[in-house]
């Protein structure tokens, strides 16, 4: 079987630790040897989507002294992708052609993705903001040689830990080498939650804030976060140290000796937001750290490029060992590419992560994974969308991992398959969770509208409210169209889309009514938000010989029938801006529930309803009622019981 280097946690302690043992044989006088047999007649491929310089070109000088060859797009710019082929594609074909790919992507999970396609070992060169192993193994390889070991000692990890991949595979691997981690964050780039707590449940890493101003030498406000190897549940993650701990640990802190500082630029790329995050502090090292007594045998590291974090002034100090750090790329990558396809490598398939309880979205369902820079969402098509149930975790949803870039999150709504019916999550229910798991029967629902629009009712109802009968209804999408018309700067640019099905439905009669009112033709649109099966989401005209909406510079009212949580909207606002950029978007919704996760206002609402989270709103139009009557109704939705669950699933 195939190995790839995906994550850092793809390579055990000893293999780390054999790699090791070949680059220091591979180097002779500090220079990388050259072993013309080792690998003739192996070709490597590297398809990298995004800059470098340091990882391509020493895998690539690896590869040469080592006897194999490299073939490369010089910029994937110019290979099939920008013809729109797809990551499983380009995986498949290239394996044909090479004996191992080394992969560069802007999506995090992406060289996951790939390495499912190809027939041959893939190795991670960066994906996204997850991680970046192979710069782990330089990083780790200078630190052993500088230091003469890993255990025990402390580094401090500073920049922007948020979106840096080095950061990420660094951190769980100085945690199974026993190194105790401060970190020292960029203002709002604090390492991420899922990284923190795969450090504290999986490698037992004991958090607590640092009270400390030895780093005040470093930055002006020095916010710490000190990360030690500990017995498992010594520490809560995060929850209120108490006092008498809290001593002893700024204790130990305040006669820590730090053995390095780990320097990372500002990953500007990925910043959502530019200016927001720009504006705090960040940690720079230069001539003050230099001067302090205390840092006199703390080496400074990076993983290049530098932009002004890190001095020149240090260069020419013994500390710095950056340039050394980029030169053992070569030795430490010549020894993994031997590890890889030189001889017999043990094959293992991630063991600890098989033994996982793993969910696979069926087909049609939406990506459930909530990082939006993830494989799963940007190339649906190329992943299998598995996720690992995690079940415990913090707040009360049923926390899942996305397998592809390690974020973990809370989902709300499950379903079973056989039975078609969804409930709300609740921790009473993980053993039938465990039970349709078994059986094949979970679906998970990123909303209730998931749900309905691919036709699941709710498990068990109660009783049935009214709230709003046919003529309450026609008379607020009558003061909608109304207060709509009132708020147009310029008809002509007017178009309403509904999301689907019935926020369609509810578009089509305000249509009707502006038409009314104005005597003229209205635009009418509708857009899905699930597409099905291997059709994307898209927006469509109301007839479907009609082209497709062009939404460009249009004074856009979106159209739903209930708003709840805001994801519906916020789903569709970013297809509508994927697609074209609207003069403006507006939105008109019959009933406003509240609960809203996301910061999202309609301007114009029908009724507003305040309701428990655990009843269902439900309107029902009479385009798809038996009765051919509107009427808005409201239940509570109730939860299977085990007596429930054994009926469903026998
Ligand atoms: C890093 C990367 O690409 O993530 N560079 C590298 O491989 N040495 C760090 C960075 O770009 O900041």
């Amino acid at each position: 079987m195939k190995r790839d280097l995906v994550t850092i946690s793809d390579l055990d302690n000893t293999e780390i630790e054999e790699i090791f043992q070949l680059s220091d044989a591979l180097l002779e006088a500090g220079r990388p040897a050259a072993r013309p047999g080792a690998l003739t007649g192996k070709i490597m491929a590297t398809l990298f989507y995004e800059p470098s310089t340091r990882t391509r070109m020493s895998f690539e000088s690896a590869m040469q002294r080592l006897g194999g060859s490299v073939i490369s797009c010089p910029d994937m710019r110019s290979s099939s992708a920008a013809k729109g082929e797809t990551l499983a594609d380009t995986a498949r074909v290239v394996s044909s052609y090479a004996d191992v790919l080394v992969v560069r992507h802007y999506w995090d999970g992406a060289v996951q993705a790939m390495a499912e396609y190809a027939e041959v070992p893939v190795v991670n060169a960066g994906d996204g903001s997850h991680e970046h192993p192979t710069q782990t193994l330089c990083d780790l390889y200078t630190l052993r040689k500088e230091k003469g070991g890993l255990k025990g000692l402390t580094v401090v990890i500073c920049g922007d830990l948020k979106h840096g991949r080095t950061i990420h595979s660094l951190v769980y691997a100085l945690a199974r080498f026993g190194v105790h981690v401060v970190t020292l964050a960029g203002q709002g780039m604090e390492l991420p939650r899922y990284v923190i707590e795969q450090l504290c449940n999986e490698y037992h890493y004991t958090p607590a804030p640092l009270v400390s101003h030895d780093l005040e030498a470093v930055v002006d406000r020095p916010d710490a976060i000190y990360l030690m190897p500990s017995k498992p549940h010594q520490l809560a993650l995060f929850t209120r140290v108490d006092d008498e701990l809290h001593d002893r640990l700024s204790e130990m802190v305040s006669g820590l000796r730090f053995d390095a500082f780990y320097v990372t630029r500002m990953q500007k790329e990925r910043l959502r937001e530019p200016l927001a995050e720009e504006k705090g502090h960040y940690p720079r090292i230069g001539a003050r750290f230099l001067k302090e007594k205390r840092f006199k045998d703390a080496l400074v590291m990076h993983p290049l490029p530098r932009v002004d974090e890190l001095s020149p002034a240090v260069d020419q100090d013994r500390r710095g060992v950056y340039f050394k750090q980029a030169a053992y790329g070569v030795p430490v990558r010549m020894a993994l590419l031997s590890f890889l396809l030189g001889r017999a490598v043990p094959s293992r398939a991630r063991p600890a992560r098989s033994e996982k309880v793993i969910y696979r979205t069926p087909e049609g369902a939406v990506s459930l994974c909530a990082n939006v820079n993830c494989v799963t969402r940007g190339e649906p098509g190329s992943t299998r969308h598995r996720f690992e149930m995690l079940f415990a975790g913090t707040g009360d949803g049923l926390n899942i991992r996305c397998l592809y870039c390690d974020h973990r999150f809370n989902v709300h709504y499950i379903g079973n398959s056989r039975s078609k019916r969804y409930c709300t999550y609740g921790g009473g229910l993980r053993e039938i969770v465990r039970a349709w798991l078994r059986a094949g029967e979970l679906i998970i629902f990123e909303s209730i509208k998931e749900a309905e629009e691919l036709a699941y009712e709710p498990y068990r109802m109660g009783p049935q409210r009214y709230l709003m009968d046919e003529t309450e209804v026609r008379a607020a999408l009558e003061r909608m169209s109304e207060a709509i018309a009132a708020g147009t700067e310029d008809r002509d640019r007017l178009m309403i889309v509904g999301i689907r099905t019935k926020g369609a439905f509810l578009a089509r009669r305000i249509g009707a009514e502006l038409e009314k009112q104005w005597e003229r033709k209205m635009d009418v649109g509708e857009i899905d938000i699930y597409g099905a099966g291997d059709k994307p989401q898209k927006i469509f005209p109301v007839e479907p010989r009609l082209p497709a909406p062009d939404l460009h510079e249009r004074e856009v009212v979106l159209v739903d029938d209930v708003i709840h949580t805001g994801r519906t909207v916020k789903s569709a606002l970013s297809i509508i801006f994927q697609s074209a950029r609207p003069r403006s978007v507006r939105l008109a919704v019959l009933i406003d529930r509240g609960h809203r996760e996301v910061p999202v206002k309609p301007n114009y609402v029908g009724k507003h309803i305040p309701s428990s989270e655990r009843e269902r709103v439900r309107v029902k139009l009479r385009e798809v009622e038996q009765d051919e009557k509107d009427k808005v109704v409201v239940y509570s939705i109730i939860n299977p019981q085990a007596q429930a669950d054994r009926e469903a699933t026998p």
